[in-house]
């Protein structure tokens, strides 16, 4: 198996600012009818983190994702972001917070090109820096801009992943929430994805919240973790210290990089 050269963490979350958390997620629980998918959660990303949920199928990741935007809703809990409660808003008003989200299956618009796909990542805040912004998406995966006529759907798994990145990019985002970025995607491309959010972090401190099934290059990234078990989370520590544990390298690592 490759292990990817990947630089060590970015400095963020020694220069983040300190008090209140960004994103504050406490006794949250939601559910799929009567089935209960989270189980009173706690969680924080402080502003300039990037903290990665890691946790093996069905845990409930992208659940909590999603109901950090708002569908499903927290039964219990509260959901608190940039010091306002977004529990019960709706999910349209929690994407008017700038926060932006690249979904699991990544969600883009299949019979848009390419460039039409990042227009709508852009209106959704009336993006006045449209091409200066469009530049910096083509400098970071210029991959796009060589296919920038090409329909979504037509793109390789890569170029979808980084459109839908870059899509939620264009809404100039406080905090960027990225499902599963290396789902099935091949080492040299995961290691593009994952520098270019180390780059992001790094130069823009932009706050990311990444849900991973990839452990190992997710706690490498990120500098902080946590782990979710049926709904609940179990452990959490800097990336660095999870890495180390015998736990989670036996539930998350072993063989499994
Ligand atoms: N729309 C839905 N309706 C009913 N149950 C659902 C729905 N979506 C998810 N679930 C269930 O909720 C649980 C958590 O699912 P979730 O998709 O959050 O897991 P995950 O940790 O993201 O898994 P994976 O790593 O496979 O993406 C699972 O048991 C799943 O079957
Ligand atoms: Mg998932």
């Amino acid at each position: 198996m490759s292990t990817l050269d990947l630089a060590p963490p970015a400095k963020g979350a020694d220069t983040a600012r300190k008090g209140t958390p960004l994103l504050s997620v406490s006794g949250v629980t939601a559910y799929y009818g009567n089935i209960i998918a989270l189980r009173g959660v706690d969680l924080e990303v402080n502003e300039g983190e990037i903290v990665t949920l890691i946790g093996a199928n069905g845990a409930g990741k992208s659940t909590l994702m999603m109901t950090i935007c708002g569908t499903p809703r927290a039964r219990d809990g509260r959901i608190i972001f940039s010091g306002r409660d977004i529990t019960s808003l709706p999910t349209h008003e929690i994407m008017r917070l700038n926060i932006a989200q690249s979904p699991e299956g990544r969600r883009i618009f299949p019979r848009m090109t390419v460039y039409e796909n990042l227009q709508m990542g852009a209106t959704t805040i009336g993006n006045a820096h449209f091409q200066q912004d469009l530049e910096r998406m083509f400098e970071m995966f210029p991959r796009l801009r060589e296919r920038i006529d090409q329909r979504g759907g037509t793109l390789s798994g890569g170029e979808q992943q980084m459109l839908s990145i870059a899509r939620a990019l264009m809404s100039r985002p406080r905090l960027l929430l990225l499902d599963e970025p290396s789902l099935g995607l091949a080492p040299l491309v995961v290691r593009q994805i994952f520098d270019a959010i180390r780059t992001l972090n790094q130069s823009e401190g932009l706050t990311v919240f990444l849900v991973e099934q990839n452990a190992f290059h997710a706690l490498k990234l990120a500098h902080r973790g946590y782990v979710m078990v049926n709904g609940q989370i179990t452990m959490s520590g800097s990336g660095a210290e999870l890495l180390a544990r015998p736990e989670v390298r036996a539930a998350y690592l072993e063989g499994g990089r």
